[in-house]
Formats: C-alpha cells, structure tokens, sequence
C-alpha cells in the first residue's frame, strides 16, 4: 500500500522503515528541512539500534521510503498515520499543537482528492482526542464527512526506545481504533503481514488502551521503588523480592527493577497527562497520584544518599556515570540523571559527568556547570564518589571502582561483589 507518515519523529521515522520493511511504499513528510535530507541520505536523525541499516536498505532512489516536505504527496497515497509529537519542548507535558496543526493541513490535502483516504492517529492523544478534535478538524478543513469522504482511526504505538524497531515488527498487539468497518479495513490490510493479533475496537478505547498500559508500567515501577524503600530499612534485597514475586504468572517479573525512577519521553508524560483527564472530568484517581509522587521523590532519596555519606556537599566532587533515561538511548527527556545533577549542582558539588552517548546536550542543559568527562576511569579519577545513575554495559565492571565510594541508582554492580571492591557501596533503594 502507499502510506504517508506526517513527523519523522521516533514513532514516524520507525513506523516508516518497519512498514517499509513489510513491502508498503512510505513518503516520510516533515517541516524540518535537516531531517528530510538526512533521511533521504539514508542517515538516521536520531540514534536507534538497526535504524541505520533499515535506512540503508529502504531509503534512497531505488527503495520505497523517501522524505519531503511537501503534504500534496498525500494525494498519492490510500493511508496518513500522524506521528507528530504531543510532548512539550521539555518533554514533561502534553501538547497538542502540533497535531492540530497537522492534521488542519492534512485536511485542506485532502479537499482535492477524489479516492477514498484514511487518516490514523498515532501520536498518543488522551482518550477522546481523535473524536473530538482531530475527525472535526479534518471534516472541517477537507469539506468532507468522515464514514463518507473519509475514514479515521487510531492506532497507538507501543514501541520501547533502543529496541524500537523490534517492538514495532514483534508487536505483542495491533490496537486498531476504528471509526467505522471500512476504516478498520484499509488499517488492518497495512498489517496483514504481522504476526500479532489485531484488536479492532472503538476509538476512544483504543487511545485508552495505550495510556492505560503506560500507566500500568508506571505504576509497576512505583510499586517495587516504594517497596524497595521499606526493604532497605529492613535489610532485605528488593531484586531478591522482584524475582520471587516475577515467578508468579499475574505479577511478572518485567518492570519490577527498582532503582531511581522512570524517565523519557512516554511514562512520567502519559501519566501526568491522564491525571489531568481525571481531573478536569472532577475524578480523582489517588492510586495514579500517588505513582507519580513516588517517581518525584525517587530521584531525591538518592543525593539524601551521597548527603549521608559524604555530608556537606559544598566543594566535593561526584562523578556521575550514565545520563541517559535508560541504556540504549541519547534521550535526555525526563531523565532522572538530571533532576539529581541539578539537586547536587545547588548544593554546591562540583559535577563531572560521563554518558556513552549523550555528551553534547548535558553540556547544552547545565550551561557550562558541569564537566564531562571522555570515559570511565578518568570521570571518576579524584571523585569523592561514583554516582551510578545509568545501567550501560560498560558500568558494569566492578574492578573499575576499586576503593572508590559507589551510590547506585540502577543495580548497575552486583551488591556482594561491589562491597568487595569498592570502599564503600550502596544502592538507592538495597
Ligand atoms: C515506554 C513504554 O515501555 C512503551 O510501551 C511506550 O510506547 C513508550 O514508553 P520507553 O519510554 O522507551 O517506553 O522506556 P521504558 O523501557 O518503558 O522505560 C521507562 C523508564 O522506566 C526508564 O527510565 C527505565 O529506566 C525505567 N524503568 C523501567 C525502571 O525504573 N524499572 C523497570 O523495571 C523498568
């Protein structure tokens, strides 16, 4: 099929190579000049595992996935998914602007086009958007009804950065929020070569479902920290507890990783934004609340940590390993890594910091307060201690800390073997 993908974001661009990967012609449209050339040059914009050779393969004058930035290239193709972003500059709320502004283009696109066009919302709406916001817009500036001129739907992502690809193709489950049978139709033809069952249901279910999941994941988290702050009281490893817990087939053992918090770009976003659909519908939701104020406070318990160790932070050195939301990624958005440097920055440390991938930008954020350092053993050289705050692979290597004080936020050493090595070793939460 010939698809269009308004944003060339995360969930645009991936989409993309994956359904191009599947066979279906893709034209990437984007008001970024920059990331439509770097697309067309088979360069991926952002850093994704296996994004690179997707590209390679499918972008360029012989592949079927090309960019622009011309929206009359709808004209030419049977579905538009729009992946525009919903997250603020800051990452840290929602913002609709973008997709209101898409999808008025894509309507006044499709007010010339004869054949029969299905607009998909996969940016992530709170329940309700695409009813009424997004199906009025493009009846409005189409001139056409939808069910009649046009069909709509809703299809949420549930892709996980760093294996973003692999999630796409292995999808657990295709949710196809239809707005009528014809609409479900063109949606599940785009992925009859999938594997994963395709649930079809309403729409407003569907965008449900992925705020639903996220809050789900969220509050997983929040559990096993909250539980995990008892255990360190009582001497008791919260990661021996998630393994005995994770047997039991209705807990599981995923997302029960107790640590410093979630961050990036989905959870910390989706929940504030749902928590706002309960309250602007004069519902209160404590359970929901009370997971994102153990996600506030997570990050905090882990520099009351270093105070404790180290006392007056004025004049000391930390050295912080990782950046990063989560290993994989250069994603800043919401990290708790930088909620913590800034507390440590206001109290008066001196900060040096390393990340694998995210050097750049923590300079952009802190301004010149902090300093980077270019590996391992020369960020910690001379620190008064060693902060973990990413699970990167290369963290992982105890004998790197040898009588160094470690604070852990992310279970990045084994407790037994770094209370060997390290001159003094702790976790955020064991
Ligand atoms: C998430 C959802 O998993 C995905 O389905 C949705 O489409 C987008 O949001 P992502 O933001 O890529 O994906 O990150 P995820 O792997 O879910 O991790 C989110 C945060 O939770 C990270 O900061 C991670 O470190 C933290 N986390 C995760 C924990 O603290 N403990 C865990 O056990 C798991």
């Amino acid at each position: 099929m010939d698809i269009s993908i308004v944003g060339s974001g995360y969930v645009g661009l991936i989409t993309a190579v994956g359904l191009a990967s599947k066979g279906h012609n893709l034209v990437c449209i984007d008001v970024d000049k920059e990331r439509v050339n770097s697309i067309n040059r088979a360069e991926p914009p952002f850093f994704e595992e296996g994004l690179s050779e997707a590209l390679r393969t499918h972008a360029g004058e012989e592949g079927n996935l090309r960019a622009t930035l011309d929206y009359e290239e709808i004209l030419g193709t049977q579905a538009t998914f729009i992946c525009v972003t919903t997250c603020s500059s800051s990452g840290k709320s929602a913002d609709f602007r973008h997709v209101k502004q898409s999808t008025r283009t894509i309507g006044e696109v499709l007010r010339a086009k004869k054949d029969y066009h299905v607009v998909v919302t996969k940016s992530s709406v709170v329940p309700g958007t695409t009813e009424e916001l997004v199906i009025p817009l493009l009846e409005e500036t189409s001139q056409k009804s939808a069910g009649d001129g046009f069909g709509a739907g809703v299809n949420p992502e549930f892709l996980q950065e760093s294996e973003a690809l692999r999630c796409f193709l292995n999808s657990d489950r295709i949710v196809i929020g239809q707005f009528d049978r014809k609409s479900g139709d063109v949606m599940s033809d785009i992925y009859q070569d999938f594997a994963a069952p395709c649930l079809r249901m309403a729409i407003r279910t569907a965008e449900m479902i992925k705020f639903a999941s996220n809050a789900f994941l969220a509050t997983k988290i929040s559990f096993i920290n909250e539980v995990g702050n008892l255990c360190k009281q009582l001497g008791i490893d919260v990661y021996e507890v998630a393994d005995g817990m994770g047997y039991d087939p209705r807990i599981g053992r995923s997302f029960l990783n107790a640590g410093i918090g979630f961050g990036g770009s989905c959870l910390p976003k989706d929940l504030e934004v749902l928590l706002h659909r309960f309250a602007s519908l004069g519902e209160s939701a404590p359970l929901l609340q009370g997971v994102m104020d153990v996600n506030t406070a997570q990050p905090l318990r882990l520099v009351e940590l270093v105070r404790a160790r180290l006392g007056d932070l004025k004049g000391k050195t930390l050295a912080v390993l990782g950046l990063a939301f989560k290993p994989g990624t250069d994603d800043l958005r919401n990290a708790p890594a930088v909620k913590i440097i800034r507390q440590l920055i206001q109290q008066g440390a001196r900060v040096k910091a390393y990340d694998p991938r995210v050097m750049a930008k923590i300079s952009e954020i802190f301004n010149g307060s902090l300093q980077c350092g270019q590996n391992v053993a020369e960020t910690i050289a001379g620190s008064d201690a060693v902060l973990l705050l990413t699970e990167w692979d290369e963290f992982r290597d105890v004998t790197l800390y040898a009588g160094k004080t470690v604070i852990d936020g992310r279970r990045v050493l084994d407790p037994t073997e770094a209370l060997r090595v390290c001159h003094s070793y702790e976790g955020v939460c064991w």
